[in-house]
């Protein structure tokens, strides 16, 4: 091989390479890989969270609480009180979401019952799909 077809099918190769570094990302922006959308998500077992009851759990290092409301399915909120952020409670016996620091009460919807929170508590995305529960 001459040394001037060499460089020419270097060059050529250099340039195909460049190339490929801009289209390959720019493509995958664009067109991203389909991910499953249960894939990310906390997975429970109905049988977890009894009704009347709640559960604890950790989603992306957020506090949350699943609550089982009687005759009304579950819900996912977030256990952050919107007034100076402490961790709320479920009461069972008052069926209400309590935060311990001010004495803020909100709905089993996460709505201000009484108290100083500003605003209700945050909603998770939550799906009951047969027996599991997928929260996130
Ligand atoms: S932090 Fe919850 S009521 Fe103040």
């Amino acid at each position: 091989m001459e040394r001037r077809n060499f460089l020419r099918s270097f060059l050529t190769f250099l340039g195909s390479l460049t190339l490929v570094s801009f289209v390959y990302p720019a493509a995958r922006f664009l067109y991203p890989t389909k991910q499953n959308d249960l894939a990310d998500k906390v997975v429970l077992h109905k049988k977890d969270v009894a009704p009347g009851s709640s559960l604890n759990i950790t989603l992306d290092n957020k506090p949350v609480i699943v609550v089982h409301r009687r005759n009304q399915g579950f819900i996912a909120l977030s256990r952050v009180c919107t007034h100076l952020g402490c961790l709320v409670r479920y009461d069972r016996g008052e069926d209400r979401i309590i935060c311990p620091c001010h004495a803020a009460q909100f709905n089993l919807e996460g709505n201000v019952i009484s108290g100083p929170a500003p605003r209700p508590l945050e909603r998770i995305p939550l799906q009951v799909k047969s027996e599991k529960i997928y929260i996130g």
